[in-house]
């Protein structure tokens, strides 16, 4: 049974939450900055033969989260853990998954590496952005979870959003999953709207649906710079939808995103804590406790 759960700097309120939940000590990670920017990492207890849990994600600043994960998974590893489980409930460099271009880094490869090199037991995360990889746990290997959260984010809509004959809609094919789970939920019917991303900032929606006189919920995995969404709104409003509310696990928010998404009048915009921001209302612990469960 693991007896600590230890909280990264990003994710401190999940792990917090999650040593409540079962009944388990928490720490904090001690983490520091050298004056020439490298990070110092120190586990502020014996943790030898411990089962432990360390909660982080990587956002923000995924180089600097990444660098921390890493150098405090390999020091539990290195202080002989008895079992190290990772909760990384937002995993960043999964969206560069194809040599889009000749010459690139396939990243999600990269970092599937280096989770694997140091040989823990188990990593979990939440909605990985899973466009052509299908199967994580191909990259990752047999000890990789990806479990979602729209269930939560579904049950926050339920209690707290007040439309009326509406309709889920995913912004672009890949959304269909999260869509789709979620109309199902909440017993309503989907819709699902392509996409063309034309550069890191400017994307195009297009698409028909259902969607005249009635009230649409627009479900992403992702919200960085709010570009997608913005696109899924205006087309929504020329197809005839009434109130427009957004929903995603994942809100990064990046350069304004949210005083953009804002200016368009959404009768509510939420997402998950996985990263926090400004629309983090809903809670991610109770799923990740659910598959520690199963697993441990
Ligand atoms: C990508 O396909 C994801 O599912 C999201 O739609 C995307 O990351 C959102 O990015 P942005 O908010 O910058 O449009």
């Amino acid at each position: 049974m693991p007896e600590l759960v230890l909280g990264g700097s990003n994710s401190r309120h999940i792990a917090y939450r999650l040593s409540k939940k079962m009944n388990i000590m928490y720490s904090t990670v001690e983490v520091k900055e050298f004056p020439d920017n490298e990070l110092y990492v120190r586990i502020p207890m014996d943790v030898k033969q411990r089962e432990v849990i360390y909660v982080n994600s990587l956002q923000p600043n995924p180089n600097r989260s990444l660098v921390e994960t890493i150098l405090t998974l390999d020091a539990l590893k290195k202080q002989n853990a008895k079992s190290i489980v990772a909760v990384i409930p937002y995993l960043a460099y999964a969206r560069q998954d194809e040599m889009f271009n000749p010459g690139e880094a396939v990243s999600v490869l990269t970092i599937a590496d280096m989770f694997k090199s140091l040989d823990i037991d188990q990593i979990i995360t939440v909605d990985m952005h899973l466009h052509r990889i299908t199967d994580p746990s191909k990259v990752f290997g047999s000890k990789f979870t990806n479990i979602t959260g729209v269930h939560e984010v579904a049950d926050y809509i339920k209690s707290h959003f007040k439309y009326s004959n509406a309709v889920v809609i995913g912004p672009d094919d890949e959304a269909k999953q999260w869509a789709s789970l979620v109309a199902k939920d909440l017993n309503i019917e989907y819709g699902v709207f392509s996409k063309k991303r034309l550069s890191g900032r400017e994307v195009q929606v297009e698409g028909q649906a259902e969607v005249k006189g009635k009230d649409a919920i627009i479900i992403d995995d992702i919200i960085s710079t709010g570009g997608t969404i913005i696109e899924a709104t205006k087309l929504l409003k020329s197809l005839g939808a009434n109130d427009i509310y957004v929903a995603c696990v994942h809100p990064l928010l990046v350069e304004g995103a949210y005083h953009k998404l804002v200016e368009h009048n959404l009768k509510a915009l939420i997402g998950t804590d996985t990263v926090l921001s400004p629309i983090s209302f809903v809670e991610i612990y109770p799923a990740i406790a659910k598959a520690l469960d199963k697993q441990l």
